[in-house]
């Protein structure tokens, strides 16, 4: 009798499936134009034929992609989602910059390519159906970790006057010299040269000739280095430095308020988007851990339509726990990275408690207070 029983726990436990009870998707906006670019470059705005900063056509397809990719998973697969849009089901949210409001369209223009919730015929495109996208007001403190924040900048100031930073600026100031040089522009500092960098990330991924004293290893090395400074400015442990948790909280605080705050149990909405940045992608990781930006994006920023999820899953016991995934780039399957969440090795499911042991020193509440100037 003792055994019988003992089995039939056994069996319910093996047996019994998690569920799914809801996902946040932090995606990444598609292929841009540059931001902005230098006076010697051959590439001006009137060669893109679009503002800067835009998404292009390329960006559009990424998304479109992306989308199918998240109905796969969330609509085919985990049926956490009707294929039919319905407004119960989802929630879209989105940085203020155009790509991003773009991009979360051609998202979910992917994503709900078998909805029926539009009209039929009488001109209507193909299987589309437009969606609300929600914003916040600027400056946007949780979508933007570059929001104006003095107390941010003091600490990114202090971290850029360090030694360790000084003598790895210096290392590599052959680099800034041949930027200088080559662009005729004044500058002596790392900081100087970082968006005209991103500006060839942009060039390059169109397939156009560099300028000629971009050689194919100056690129390679700016790329990496830039990389490692966007890093270490926004916090993380590297370069010799610590991590600095009030950074991460400054640029991060506010939406990961929002992501741990809808790790419930849900009755409404069961996903939910964010159109972001690289950047914000970023912030997010830095504050799962020491190491976990590291671990699951490498060295490297997130690529084109990079999407970062948070799944909630119902344990058969009823307790909750995390699944985290990542892929850098739309055509990327997505991966469980779960166990890069510190506290969470070996795991592709992680104890809701043990994540948030991590997250919720993250969290802020008041960010104009935590923005002040000390
Ligand atoms: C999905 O939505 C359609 C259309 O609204 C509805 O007929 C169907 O019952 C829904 N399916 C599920 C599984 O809820
Ligand atoms: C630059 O990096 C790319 C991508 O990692 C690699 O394929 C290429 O060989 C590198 N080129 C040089 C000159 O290091």
């Amino acid at each position: 009798m003792k055994y019988l029983l003992i089995s039939i726990f056994l069996s319910h436990v093996v047996n019994a499936d998690p569920t799914i009870l809801s996902a946040q998707v932090l995606f990444r906006h598609g292929d841009r134009t540059p931001v902005t670019t230098v006076p010697s470059d051959p590439y001006q705005e009137s060669f893109w034929g679009l503002p800067w900063g835009t998404l292009t056509t390329q960006g559009m397809q990424q998304h479109l992609i992306n989308g199918l990719k998240l109905k796969a998973r969330y609509v085919d697969e985990l049926k956490l989602v009707n294929a039919t849009y319905s407004p119960y089901d989802i929630h879209i949210r989105s940085a203020l910059h155009d790509r991003c409001l773009q991009s979360a369209a051609a998202d979910f223009a992917g994503f709900y390519s078998d909805s029926k919730f539009h009209p039929q015929g009488g001109g209507w495109p193909k299987n589309w159906t437009p969606l609300p996208i929600h914003t916040n007001t600027d400056p946007d403190h949780e979508f933007e970790p570059d929001a104006p924040c003095a107390r941010a900048k003091q600490i990114e100031n202090e971290r850029l006057a360090r030694p360790e930073y000084l003598n790895y600026e210096q290392q590599h100031i052959d680099i800034v010299q041949a930027f200088a040089k080559g662009t005729g522009e004044p500058w002596t500092k790392w900081w100087d040269i970082i968006q005209y960098a991103g500006t060839l990330v942009c060039e390059n991924a169109h397939g156009l000739t560099l300028p000629s004293f971009v050689t194919p290893q100056l690129y390679n090395d700016t790329i990496s280095i830039r990389s490692t400074i966007i890093d270490y400015t926004a916090g993380m442990a590297i370069l010799q430095a610590l991590q600095n948790p009030e950074l991460i909280r400054l640029r991060a605080g506010v939406l990961i308020k929002t992501l741990t705050g809808l790790f419930r149990a849900y009755t409404d909405e069961k996903l939910y988007a964010y159109s972001v940045h690289d950047s914000t992608i970023s912030a997010t990781l830095y504050a799962l851990g020491v190491t976990a930006k590291m671990d699951v994006i490498g060295a490297g920023q997130p690529g084109y339509a990079a999407t970062l999820i948070f799944e909630l899953w119902k344990m058969d016991d009823g307790s909750l726990a995390i699944k985290l995934l990542y892929a850098n780039t739309a055509e990327e399957a997505l991966k469980t990275v779960t166990s890069s969440i510190q506290g969470c090795a070996g795991k592709a499911l992680c104890p809701l408690a043990t994540v948030r042991g991590i997250m919720d020193q993250f969290v802020v509440q008041d960010i104009d207070k935590a923005c002040q100037a000390q």
